[in-house]
């Protein structure tokens, strides 16, 4: 299979996708530092799709100035071999910062619904900065179909959102998580973690799963809550963001298991701040 080819304007990527247009085109936004959980979206999208691009852009405008957009790995010639070796992409979007957002930048989009709460109150900024930065690369791409991990569940309901708000022409596809082997969510993010806080930072699935079955033997959901935050701390996590039962389709807090519902977390081991959720 051939290396896929890297564009890094909006015109060359046009110029690319002109004559793909008529098939199906998918798209796999990302921010690069890619792992297997990307490489499985990769696999995703190319069984719908006959062009896939993959984008690789770490966006500035979903980072607050204190989190660690300096700091966040930049590897897209690593990225590239990776993606080459898989197989299965056609081409990279790896634009610069200034191809995205233009001097004299001034548009923002901003979600409600499935945005607020949960990652919006502790991270302000960030839905906002996603869906910017996801609206123009689908409007950049025009894809078929676009995958997003359910590792970011909020996220994807959010680009759903925005997705039938706005009309747009693109199928949403959600993906599951993929996880190491002792349960851990993949993560660009986990690369921040040392031993000790890798082996701390394998208990959030384990206690995900935990409550999820607690919840299905009966315990309230406020107590099942409760328990999970308490149990992240002894677990050595620093602090705990959130442990949430919510509704699966709309995110709204549940005080009964009367629908699907998904459990979801925030917690930072050491320094570095890790999400995960699961269906109940
Ligand atoms: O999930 C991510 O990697 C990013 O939030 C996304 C969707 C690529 C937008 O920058």
């Amino acid at each position: 299979m051939s290396a896929p080819q890297i564009v890094e304007t909006i015109a060359a990527l046009r110029t690319r996708l002109a004559a793909a247009r008529g098939a199906r085109i998918g798209l796999v936004p990302t921010m690069g530092a890619l792992h297997e959980g990307h490489l499985s979206l990769v696999r995703e999208t190319r069984k719908r799709a006959d062009t896939v691009v993959v984008s690789i852009f770490v966006n500035p405008a979903q980072f607050a100035p204190h989190e660690d957009f300096d700091r966040y790995p930049r590897t897209l010639e690593a990225d590239a071999g990776k993606l080459a070796a898989a197989g299965g992409t056609d081409l990279i979007f790896a634009p610069p910062v200034g191809e995205m957002y233009p001097r004299g930048y001034a548009t923002t989009i901003e979600v409600g619904g499935p945005s607020r709460g949960l990652e919006t109150d502790f991270r302000p900024h960030f839905f906002a900065g996603v869906a910017t930065i996801v609206t123009k690369l689908l409007l950049a791409v025009m894809p078929d179909m676009a995958t997003f991990g359910e590792k970011d569940y909020q996220q994807l309901l959010v680009v759903r959102r925005l997705a039938a708000d706005l009309g747009l022409a693109t199928e949403i596809v959600g993906a599951a998580i993929i996880r190491e082997s002792d349960g851990l969510a993949m993560s660009s993010r986990n690369a921040y973690l040392t031993p000790d806080e890798r082996r701390i930072a394998g208990q959030m699935n384990v206690v995900l799963k935990r409550l999820a079955a607690k919840l299905r033997n009966g315990e309230p959901i406020a107590v099942a809550e409760a328990d999970g935050r308490r149990v992240l701390l002894n677990a050595g996590f620093a602090s705990v963001d959130y442990v949430a039962v919510r509704d699966t389709k709309t995110l709204e807090a549940l005080t009964s298991l009367d629908r699907p519902a998904r459990i979801l977390a925030a917690a930072k081991v050491g320094g570095t701040r890790l999400i995960d959720n699961m269906a109940v």
